[in-house]
């Protein structure tokens, strides 16, 4: 009896030593962290020198890597965070920052580059604008838009915001087929809600149901990421990667609505779903990184953008280990909120690290289960920032990832989004409650409509002499060239003999193969092989011209 009065206290010493830990790194950091965002954005960052106004560079770090890049990522989440800060009145200093941004990405929208200039998919450039980017800005200037409209300045809404708005709203509408992360869809559905949402206040109606009805749509597929065998949220399998992706925790927190509970539909930060796919996320890096090694299995660890990632060796970055804490601050918030917390057979085990005897069930806030829970998650989450706390030199910088093996801060010095990162997981342990952006109430549709994306029109010649009653037939990989069968294959046209032509609709920047071929008294003679190859422009039409081999 005095040994488990004893080591309870001992318990309650280390619990409190713990947080004390963490509220001063909150205390110290704070400040430090915003100042290290500002300190990134032109004209007059102080380590952003070069830097055009209201661009911000990703890192100051000029070599291995090299950072001084405006992402239209980073600098979304970035200015998200400011904005968040601006209408809360934090801090009314920021707005000639978040106008200078605005300005700025109206005229980098314009920018040509590899992927085309505005008009023909260009907002999806890496590096300026990276698929999710175009969403994330939009989120973030929907965020001030709402603002203005609520401090009766809807003209400049109208005149400056929404026509850089709508460009960002219009590419997620038709290119968010072209994806492989769950966080790019996740935050491509928020942008169209929120974008149709705002469209509706201002006027701009001819958006509104186009908006929603991609939504929904993207909404329905966003449902396919989830692995039911595995219990988790499968993001980005390529280069045979598992899936397990700190995308899944950042999806949540930057899609977290506290007005939808803990609605699975949108992978709320409550959902069972993200609840179980964290647990399997957090727990695919406790034996891969030294630092982690004899740490107790329901405890925190550091954790990194993937377990197989090898950049820089693969090691824990300081955003992904503050999206953990954050993640689980955001669930606390909602079941505080609700005075419930809910767990299904999906977040069983999620919750049977704190109290291995919790059987599924609805738990009310009187109840044991539900303090107990409810206390372990939060020195759980407590436990990933004094992960980063312990790895923060004295000086507060915050660079992009810390050492697996010896926790020193590595890769680029001073990222901008590790910073961002603090600010919002302090916020959100602070209880501080985002707007909603309309994912309450959302039903998956029954039937997943697809998106083939952006279409042109191809027109194929082929020179063919035939006998009287013979035809040419064209067929190949595509959908539209009807998948190689020499049953449905596309009849051509004769009028221009001996050319023979068509006009198809198929889906622009895309390779594919395809043979002509003859049907006469129903017999079908194919081209000789090789097959032909060609890929559909980026936008408009073309023709291919060839001669019967
Ligand atoms: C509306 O907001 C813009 C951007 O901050 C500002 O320049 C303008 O003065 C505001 N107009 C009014 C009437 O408040
Ligand atoms: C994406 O487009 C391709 C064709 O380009 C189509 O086969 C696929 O089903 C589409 N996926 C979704 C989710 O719409
Ligand atoms: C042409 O494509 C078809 C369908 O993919 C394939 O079966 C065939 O082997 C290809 N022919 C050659 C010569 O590569
Ligand atoms: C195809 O042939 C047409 C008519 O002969 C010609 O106008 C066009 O330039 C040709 N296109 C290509 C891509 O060779």
């Amino acid at each position: 009896m005095r040994f488990a009065i004893l080591s309870f206290l001992f318990y309650c010493v280390l619990v409190r030593a713990q947080l004390s830990v963490v509220d001063q790194y909150v205390a110290t950091e704070s400040p430090i962290a915003k100042a290290g965002v500002l300190a990134n954005i032109g004209p007059s960052g102080s380590k952003s020198t070069g830097a055009k106004a209201g661009l911000d560079i990703a890192s100051p770090s000029a070599s291995n890597p090299n950072y001084l890049f405006t992402w239209t990522r980073d600098s979304a989440l970035v200015f998200k965070t400011i904005i968040d800060r601006f209408t809360r009145g934090e801090d009314g200093t920021l707005r000639t920052s978040i106008d200078q941004y605005i300005a700025a990405q109206a005229s980098l929208q314009q920018v040509s580059n590899p992927s085309g200039s505005v008009s023909t998919g260009g907002l999806g450039e890496a590096k300026f604008n990276i698929d999710d980017g175009p969403a994330l800005r939009a989120t973030a200037l929907v965020t001030y838009a709402n603002w203005l409209v609520d401090n009766s300045n809807t003209s400049f809404v109208t005149s400056n915001i929404w026509p850089v708005l709508k460009l960002d709203l219009d590419y997620v509408s038709i290119y968010w087929n072209q994806t492989g992360s769950f966080f790019t869809t996740a935050v491509q559905h928020r942008a169209l809600r929120e974008g149709a949402a705002l469209a509706s206040k201002i006027g701009q109606t001819a958006a509104v149901s186009a908006y929603h009805a991609q939504a929904d749509n993207i909404l329905c597929f966003l449902q396919s990421y989830w692995n039911p065998s595995g219990s988790f949220i499968t993001s980005n399998t390529g280069g045979g990667r598992s899936g397990k992706d700190a995308n899944s925790a950042l999806a949540s927190i930057h899609t977290f609505d506290p007005a939808a509970g803990c609605d699975a539909a949108t992978f709320q930060p409550c959902s069972d779903k993200a609840l179980a796919s964290l647990k399997v996320y957090v727990d695919s890096f406790r034996s891969i990184y030294g630092i982690n090694s004899g740490i107790a299995s329901n405890a925190a660890v550091a954790t990194g953008r993937y377990p197989e990632d090898v950049y820089f060796n693969g090691n824990p970055w300081y955003l992904t280990t503050a999206a953990v804490a954050e993640h689980l601050y955001d669930a606390l918030i909602v079941w505080t909120q609700r005075s419930s917390l809910t767990v299904t057979s999906t977040s069983l085990a999620f919750f049977r690290q704190f109290l291995p005897s919790v059987t599924a069930g609805t738990y009310t806030s009187s109840t044991p289960t539900f303090i107990t829970l409810t206390s372990a998650v939060r020195t759980f989450a407590d436990g990933f920032l004094a992960i980063n706390a312990k790895h923060t030199p004295a000086n507060g910088g915050l660079a992009e990832q810390f050492d697996r093996n010896n926790g020193s801060p590595l890769s680029a010095v001073d990222l901008t989004w590790s910073y961002a990162s603090a600010l919002t997981a302090f916020a959100a342990r602070e209880g501080i409650v985002p707007a909603s952006w309309g994912a309450q109430g959302l039903v998956v549709p029954s039937v997943c409509n697809k998106n083939v994306g952006p279409t042109v029109q191809v027109t194929f010649n082929v020179v063919a002499t035939t006998q009287f009653g013979e035809n040419i037939f064209l067929t190949g990989s595509l959908d539209a060239l009807q998948s190689w069968s020499p049953d449905n294959a596309l009849a051509l046209s004769a009028t221009n003999y001996p050319t023979w032509s068509v006009t198809v609709t198929l889906p622009a920047s895309t390779n594919f193969d395809y043979k002509y071929i003859r049907k006469f008294n129903g017999v079908v003679t194919w081209e000789s092989d090789p097959n032909n190859s060609q890929s559909t422009p980026v936008t408009g039409s073309s023709t291919i011209n060839d001669t019967w081999r």
